[in-house]
């Protein structure tokens, strides 16, 4: 029943069932479009990640709390599942002095993050490729600390994911991220049991301020451009995002963005 209705809403979100051919699209689009940052930097003003510059509701004092989270030191080693355009995990790379290893479904996504890397000053210590929440590609024990932004809600088997990032996360390691919960129906009322379930204690639990309103804003900044994100982008390239800011907004009232920070245990 939960796998029909994400496939559902995957649906009314994308008009197709594939989220990589969907972000496929949506990342070619983001390439083309000043526009579309714009929107997001007006809305989000000195909370906008300008380094990061990311497909994502994440915000400066995410990136902050998500550092925290972490407590990596120089020269260990990060992960960033769903990593998107890289910003977000190489930001906290740079950050940190950590290296990061980024994966996603997305070859546009992985392409961008790969041409993005001199950016960061990290060019011997970023790396992206493909993966998924269910198969990172990344070794066992590998990784002394994983994030993820604004993703994990596309991972509808929860337990199989976490079960992946507790194989490539050392015992002691964290696991900081971002996403939605709330008592829709493909997301659990909250990710706490999951965690647990699969060998995480729970360090940090919150829902971000003021997520509904920038999201919200976004969404409509979107709308109104409508017509000039479809001369700047094409109309095909511009259609997914029109579509989630049009479809996303009821899916909301009963939702909230959290942020979490998850420590594997020592021994399961
Ligand atoms: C909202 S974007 C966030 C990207 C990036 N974290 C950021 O903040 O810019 C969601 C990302 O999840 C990726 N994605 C979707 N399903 C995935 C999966 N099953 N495993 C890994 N990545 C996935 C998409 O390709 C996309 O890059």
């Amino acid at each position: 029943m939960k796998t029909m209705m994400m496939s559902l809403i995957c649906f009314m979100c994308y008009g197709k069932w594939n989220f990589k051919s969907a972000y496929n699209t949506i990342y070619q689009g983001q390439e083309k479009s000043a526009l579309f940052k714009e929107i997001v930097k007006t809305v989000f003003k000195d909370e906008f990640p300008e380094d990061a510059d990311t497909l994502s509701f994440l915000t400066m004092s995410d990136l902050n709390r998500l550092t925290g989270i972490l407590a990596l030191k120089k020269g260990e080693q990060l992960a960033d599942i769903a990593c998107g355009r890289g910003g977000p995990g190489m930001w906290v790379a740079r950050k940190t002095g950590a290296a990061v290893r980024g994966v996603d479904i997305s070859e546009e996504a992985v392409a961008a993050a790969t041409r993005r890397i001199p950016d960061f000053g990290l060019e011997r210590k970023a790396e992206f490729g493909i993966g998924s929440f269910y198969a990172t590609g990344l070794e066992t024990h590998g990784c002394d600390g994983i994030m993820s932004v604004d993703a994990l809600w596309l991972a509808p088997d929860r337990n199989r994911a976490l079960r992946e990032i507790s194989r490539v996360l050392k015992p002691g390691g964290r696991f900081a991220f971002t996403t939605w919960d709330g008592n829709i129906p493909f997301m659990p009322d909250d990710h706490k049991k999951n965690l647990e379930d699969s060998g995480f204690d729970i360090e940090v639990y919150e829902e971000t301020r003021g997520w509904k309103e920038r999201q919200l804003a976004v969404y409509e900044g979107i709308i109104n451009a409508k017509a000039m994100l479809e001369k700047e982008m094409g109309k095909r390239l511009a259609a997914p995002i029109i579509k989630e800011a049009k479809s996303t907004p009821p899916v909301l009232d009963k939702s909230r963005r959290i942020i979490v920070g998850a420590r594997k245990r020592q021994y399961r």
